[in-house]
């Protein structure tokens, strides 16, 4: 599928498998959620540009690669995205974090903001949006809107499920905002939930139902 990469490692298959299991339990679930966040951070960052800069090895001087530019911005939408942020910000502890606070009206299932907060030189970084489940596709259209109107110009995104339907409203969109995904499900139900999926991952997250 143009414009997906669907991270099959079997590590990230294994995790996702008993992240949508039933009877995972909220702290098992949330332990996986950061896991899988390690694992596809890897993915998405694979093609980051690098630059060699002249360092010493105990035995010589040498030319050797850093990660070029400015750091990173991860931008979770809250608030599933926070689960996958801290097993980001272990491979990538320098990056900057912008918070993108956005809940789906249940009747309507369009986007409304309640909070954002993102560092000022977005045009400079390039952002990794953090959205773990992309059903319709509203949210994460919404979430890349609100981080282009504040500056942000290299974007990528990263989820854990995401629906064919979603991801083609999405590309529909943002055609250019390549999306790192864990798996690519069969369908949205009519409440807009990923079928067979996991279920609402902020509430197994943090236990609210
Ligand atoms: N959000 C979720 O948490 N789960 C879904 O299946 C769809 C949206």
């Amino acid at each position: 599928m143009k414009g997906v990469t669907v991270v099959d490692h079997p590590l990230v298959k294994h995790k996702l498998t008993l992240m949508r299991k039933k009877e995972t339990s909220t702290k098992s679930f949330r332990q996986l959620l950061r896991e899988i966040g390690v694992l596809l951070c890897y993915e998405v960052t694979r093609d980051l540009p690098l630059e060699d800069v002249t360092i010493e090895t105990p035995l010589q001087p040498m030319a050797a690669p850093l990660l070029a530019g400015k750091k990173l911005v991860f931008a979770p939408v809250l608030r599933s995205g926070m689960g996958m942020l801290d097993g980001m910000l272990e491979l990538v502890p320098a990056a900057r974090v912008a918070h993108v606070g956005l809940y789906r009206d249940p009747a309507t299932l369009q986007c409304v903001e309640y909070y954002f907060k993102a560092p000022a030189d977005m045009a400079e970084r390039t952002v990794v949006v953090i959205d773990p489940m992309l059903a319709t596709g509203n949210t994460a259209i919404a979430a890349v809107d609100r981080l282009q109107e504040a500056g942000a110009r290299d974007i990528r995104m990263a989820c854990l499920l995401a629906s064919p339907e979603g991801l083609s409203k999405f590309h529909g969109h943002h055609a250019g905002v390549h999306v790192w995904t864990a798996a690519v499900d069969e369908r949205l139900n009519d409440h807009g939930y990923i079928l067979p999926g996991l279920g609402d991952a902020g509430d197994r997250m943090y236990g609210t139902r």
